[in-house]
């Protein structure tokens, strides 16, 4: 059987469809511009990949179109961390736009992934058919503690929680899906669920966190967005589980919500692939939604990262790609200045 659905799988399968999401940076944070930064959005014309042997099936269906970016060109089996075929990561809000690009790229990988979702459908129709081997979707709502069952984690090695909603409010707060239900609440009861085992959470949070009362900062603050990320962080980081925080900049490219898992495959971050890291919520600036992804993925794996909180942006130029020596080369830099 293929894409195991742990409970209530509606028949329909509808494409994941959301209004424009915008995270209003303040100034002096240009608005995006992905014409510029020759981000990559390739038509679709193909429809969500049948069932194949998993993710081999997904690299190889790439791999013939000869259009694989750097980003999930790099991510091939000499590169893969040998703890893969162990590996099971618990992807947290893995239909988002960062979410939907770590669930392919793990994929790509031939990664196993679990996926929490508030409506299983959305995996279908972003990812396809897909070997219950390798992609499990679980039906579940963070707000809710009791949807986050202990079977859920059974067998999880790793988390990623990219879980998120508009920082002003907007028809995806529908239901009080709210910043305070979400980032707070929502990840304090995921992480009272997951397991001591666990070898890492890593958490996709914000810059400016730690500045929400200081202009420009307060601007989006004003429906606390940035206090209940902060919040939730904190609970992670006295969680006593071996964490990551990536406090991305303002999103760029996707969230390709439109899109399947072939388009999500082909997705590039244009010319903006350096990747730039710090530490102390200093950095002010963009990033891919890809860049963002390949961060979570590379932190899963590289020692020095566990119990850090790392802010990153993505500029033009080369970036580090899929390669683990050149991650972990700037997460040691930036813990170094
Ligand atoms: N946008 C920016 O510029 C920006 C900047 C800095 C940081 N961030 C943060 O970066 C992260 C990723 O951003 P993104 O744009 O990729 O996010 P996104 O597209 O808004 O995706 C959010 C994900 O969270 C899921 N989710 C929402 N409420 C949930 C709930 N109650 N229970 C379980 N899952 C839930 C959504 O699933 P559904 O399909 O069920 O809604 C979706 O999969 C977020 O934390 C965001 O706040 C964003």
């Amino acid at each position: 059987m293929a894409l195991k659905l742990s409970s209530q799988l509606p028949l329909s399968l509808q494409k994941s469809h959301k209004g424009s999401q915008r995270w209003p940076m303040p100034h002096p944070i240009p608005p995006p511009n992905l014409a510029g930064c020759g981000c990559s959005l390739l038509p679709s014309g193909v429809t969500s990949l049948s069932r194949r042997s998993g993710g081999r099936g997904v690299v190889h269906a790439v791999k013939e179109e000869e259009t694989l970016p750097p980003a999930l060109a790099e991510a091939d089996a000499s590169k893969t961390p040998s703890s893969s075929s162990t590996k099971l990561v618990l992807v947290v809000g893995g239909t988002g736009g960062v979410g939907q690009l770590i669930v392919a790229s793990l994929l790509s990988r031939n990664i196993k992934s679990r996926l929490l979702l508030r409506d299983p459908s959305k995996a279908i129709s972003l990812f396809g058919i897909q070997d219950e081997n390798i992609i499990e979707v679980h039906k579940g709502d963070t707000r809710n503690p009791s949807d986050l069952d202990s079977t859920i984690f059974e067998g999880v090695t790793h988390v990623i929680c990219c879980t998120g909603t508009t920082a002003f409010p907007s028809k995806r707060w529908n239901g009080d899906n709210t910043p305070e239900r979400i980032d707070w609440e929502g990840i304090r009861n995921l992480v009272l669920a997951l397991p001591p085992t666990i070898e890492r959470l890593v958490l996709v949070s914000s810059v400016g966190v730690t500045k929400y009362n200081e202009l420009p900062w307060s601007i989006m603050n004003l429906f606390g967005v940035l206090k209940f990320k902060k919040m939730g962080e904190d609970f992670v980081r006295s969680s006593g589980l071996p964490f990551t925080i990536i406090r991305a900049g303002r999103l760029t490219d996707g969230p390709y919500t439109s899109y399947d898992l072939n388009t999500l495959l082909k997705a590039t971050a244009g010319k903006r692939r350096a990747v730039v890291i710090s530490q102390g919520d200093k950095l002010v600036g963009e990033v891919s939604r890809l860049v963002v992804a390949e961060a979570c993925i590379q932190a899963l794996d590289i020692e020095c990262t566990k119990g850090q909180i790392y802010e990153i942006n993505s500029i033009e130029g080369d970036g580090p790609g899929s390669d683990p020596e050149k991650w972990k080369e700037l997460f040691k830099a930036a813990e170094a200045n």
